[in-house]
């Protein structure tokens, strides 16, 4: 008997994302995804953690929620509303915050919430890349509204709201990243965030506040966040561990009024947060948080700065960008002959991974000669020869940059 194989394909409903690409490896310069430096991760206070913590209360496994409930392990919890309000100065209770396995599940559960196929929501012209397929495969419209170098510009939501009330149509939230926007670096100021409260409450729509790199900035100083700021509720808000400790915990936060929280509760269906990692981040945290971070954005910061004097080496005038005031991230403009994608399939074969501007953008032609570059995971090493190997392709591809190291370069464009 002859076994054929069993097709599923023919029972796959319609309007799945296309299939993965199987996993190869990382690139040998890989300047992509949101991920943190290796060297900063603290392995022992983790060790020590899990050690204290499961001697203590490890038999609290035995159930689903420990004995916190479904909305996360009660200290942590306790430590967020803790930090929260020392740090973003919101005035919530362990009541008001829901543990998500990371803020990715966060964005799935409040766009559950609020999203239907067909509306609209208006978003920073560049911004997550998470976010904005998650939008598109909801069927959602996701109207960019441009930024400048103190984050989304009010003029533009201000026009972007007006027009949609004569079109009668009422967006769903405005969804920002104040705090270190991704990709762009910048901090929404005190008195930009009271003009988008003023702004969102005028025209009836709530805000969804994702404060993901807030921990991350140079000076350690950050404005209120907007769900501290507004006085009339409206605002969502969401966080993460990915950033300040580790990604691969897979562990962050909503916090939200009870009307909301607890439309959200029923649509976190998987049981709880991984309870090891919550166990060990809330006692790593209530100890070490504070020394923690400082030592890691100075490391973070030592590694921008390497990116930037690279940049400014092999591409020259070529390479623009704003010194970024935290995060992961560089947001660097290329000449216009430059188009990032194509850039990215030229530099991959080069063993560098970069994140091509289109897919961080709402508006694809404004992204084309821009990309994302990550400065926290590779080495100082890598991030020199990566950016040296990035030059020479962009050069041989698109014929910039034409001055590498102050060495007149012969351009070989190569024409397609
Ligand atoms: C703006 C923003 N939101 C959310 C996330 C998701 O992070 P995580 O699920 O690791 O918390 C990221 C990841 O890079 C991000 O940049």
């Amino acid at each position: 008997m002859t076994s054929i194989p069993f097709d599923f394909a023919p029972l796959l409903p319609p309007g799945l994302p296309p299939p993965a690409a199987k996993w190869t490896g990382t690139a040998k310069y890989h300047f992509i995804g949101g991920n943190n430096d290796a060297d900063q991760i603290p392995v022992d206070g983790l060790v020590a953690a899990a050690t204290a913590v499961l001697t203590r209360e490890g038999r609290t496994l035995a159930n689903y929620g420990l004995a916190s409930g479904p909305q996360g392990y009660r200290p942590l919890r306790e430590f967020v509303a803790a930090k929260l309000k020392r740090d973003a100065a919101i005035a919530c209770t362990i009541d008001d915050i829901m543990i998500t396995s990371g803020s990715l599940q966060g964005l799935d559960i409040v766009n559950g919430v609020l999203l239907a196929r067909g509306d609209t929501v208006l978003i920073e012209q560049e911004t997550y890349q998470g976010s904005l397929t998650r939008l598109a495969r909801l069927g959602v419209k996701a109207l960019g509204i441009p930024l400048d170098d103190g984050g989304m510009r009010m003029d533009a939501l201000a026009a972007a709201l007006d027009d949609l009330k004569r079109k009668n149509i009422r967006p769903k939230y405005i969804y920002t990243i104040p705090t270190v926007q991704n990709p762009t670096g910048t901090i929404m100021s005190e008195a930009r965030r009271r003009e988008l409260l003023k702004l969102a409450q005028a025209h009836g729509v709530p805000i969804f506040e994702d404060d993901c790199y807030a921990d991350l900035i140079w000076d350690g100083r950050r404005p209120p966040a907007l769900y501290a700021m507004s006085e009339h509720g409206g605002v969502i808000h969401i966080g993460s561990f990915s950033k300040s400790i580790a990604p691969a915990l897979r562990v962050g936060y909503i916090v939200a009024g009870w009307d909301m929280l607890s439309r959200m509760l029923p649509l976190k269906t998987d049981g709880g947060t991984g309870a090891l990692e919550q166990m060990v981040l809330a006692e790593f945290c209530v100890e070490r948080f504070t020394d923690h971070v400082p030592k890691l954005t100075r490391a973070l910061r030592r590694k921008l700065e390497i990116m930037m004097e690279s940049l400014a080496e092999h591409f020259g005038t070529a390479a623009e960008f704003d010194d970024p005031k935290g995060g992961v991230f560089l947001w660097v403009k290329l000449p216009d002959v430059v188009d990032t994608l194509r850039l990215n399939q030229a530099a991959l074969a080069a063993g560098v991974a970069i994140n091509p501007g289109p897919e961080w953008s709402t508006d694809k032609a404004y992204g084309k000669s821009r990309m994302r570059l990550c400065f926290a995971s590779p080495t100082h090493d890598a991030i020199r020869q990566g950016v040296a190997t990035l030059a020479e392709v962009c050069r041989r591809e698109f014929g910039v940059p034409t001055r590498i190291a102050n060495v007149e370069q012969r351009t070989g464009v190569q024409s397609r």
